[in-house]
């Protein structure tokens, strides 16, 4: 759902700054992760649904070979370099990495290719460190808006994977594919189901009777400080394992059971073990929570969500004390049917599914058993599964 007033902001910003329209604009959104946690890089299975809150990114061709970027949301910071130039920053504006890296991978990693360089400004309404993917949604923004004015043509997963590859050379963050493909295909009151290993995108409609909540801790959330990659790499070294014990072909924790897991996790060092039953779950609880959603039962798929957390806090270790607190009050009111970290971890947001007509009581709950553990107050927003990342 497009935000007219933080368009028309970006807009006038553009003409301010460059003394014309801009020649595109595109609008990304961000996302909540809603069942299927840490899956994605294991080749696995996610519920997912991009937000009515985004990025827009107005750019025009410059007449030389400069970049120049301004960020509305750093306080109108610019950064400039040129095309023969175009490099992890690594100090001060380190926010140039995704939209610089982006635009790096849509030529392949030679930006030179591009023959000139451009001007843009970009800005939304994603509030950051919030776990819901501004850094994708502006990758997004970004692929879409540099593909139309260069004339590059790609489909929507080679964009996705342009993005996630700008996390992980110029971010520094090692990522899988679902805020970028969230960001790109979701879809107004349906969900995105995704599957990772053939990069299979599918909308789920979901009934009027339920909306999310996100309830945003105060908790700082960064996936750049090494334990999202340590996560990764634990699940990487377990599916090592399991290819060397079961007799049948693994690459991922994708191809192995719980069942597999409980018979052969011996082999595996204490920490490793507890890390790998968490994306195996997660799958597993993903097709089931699919097959409640076909039976329209809600309070089932809740409470998926709700075992989902618990895996997360238990095996997996990347939730923290106020995401818990968020979860255990949320399970104390009856409308609201499931909860759950949603994303990296660490801190960040829990994503509640909830009966939108009891929303403010749920949120005026939440809040003030949060206030009464930490002294301040969470953020409630209910989150409308919104349509994904265009040309504006
Ligand atoms: C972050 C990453 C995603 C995914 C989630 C956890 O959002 O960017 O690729 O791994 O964490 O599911």
């Amino acid at each position: 759902m497009i935000n007219k007033e933080v368009y028309d902001k970006v807009v006038a910003a553009f003409a301010a700054k460059f003394g014309a329209q801009p020649a595109a604009v595109a609008y990304a959104p961000g996302r909540i992760e809603v069942l299927g946690n840490h899956t994605d890089y294991n080749e696995g299975y996610v519920f997912s649904a991009a937000i009515d809150k985004g990025t827009f990114f107005a750019v025009s061709p410059a007449a030389d070979d400069k970049v120049t970027l301004v960020a509305l949301d750093m306080g109108g910071e610019t950064y400039g370099t040129t095309l023969g130039a175009v490099a992890k920053v690594e100090s001060g504006a380190t926010w140039a990495n995704y939209p610089l890296g982006t635009f790096n991978w849509l030529f392949d990693g030679n930006p030179a290719a591009a023959g000139k360089g451009f001007n843009a400004v970009f800005g939304g309404n994603i509030p950051l460190g919030a776990g819901l993917s501004s850094s994708a949604a502006l990758e997004m923004a970004t692929v879409l808006a540099l593909a139309k004015i260069y004339g590059v043509e790609k489909d929507k997963t080679s964009l996705a994977k342009i993005g996630q590859k700008a996390e992980h050379t110029f971010a520094g963050c090692p990522c899988g594919l679902l805020d970028q493909a969230s960001s790109l295909y979701g879809k107004a009151g349906a969900l995105v189901k995704s599957d990772f290993r053939y990069c299979a995108f599918e909308n789920v409609p979901m009934g009027d009777g339920v909306a999310f909540m996100m309830v945003k801790s105060n908790a700082h959330h960064a996936l750049v400080d090494g334990a999202y990659a340590s996560r990764r790499k634990a699940c990487e070294d377990a599916a090592a394992h399991f290819a060397g014990v079961l007799r049948k072909k693994v690459t991922h924790l994708r191809d192995v059971t719980m069942a597999e897991w409980v018979l052969y996790r011996d082999g595996l060092d204490e920490t490793t073990a507890r890390r790998a039953v968490h994306p195996i779950g997660e799958d597993e609880r993903v097709l089931q929570g699919a097959a409640l959603l076909e039976k329209g039962d809600l309070k089932g798929f809740g409470a998926l969500m709700y075992d989902s957390h618990e895996s997360s806090r238990r095996w997996f270790e990347n939730s923290c004390e106020e995401l818990d607190a968020i979860v255990d009050a949320a399970k104390a009111i009856p409308e609201v049917y499931g909860a759950r970290l949603s994303g990296g971890g660490f801190g960040g947001s829990c994503c509640l599914l909830v009966d939108p007509a009891a929303a403010d009581a749920i949120a005026a709950r939440i809040s003030a058993a949060y206030k009464a553990k930490f002294g301040d107050e969470p953020v409630c927003s209910l989150i409308k599964p919104s349509d994904g990342a265009s040309l504006v």
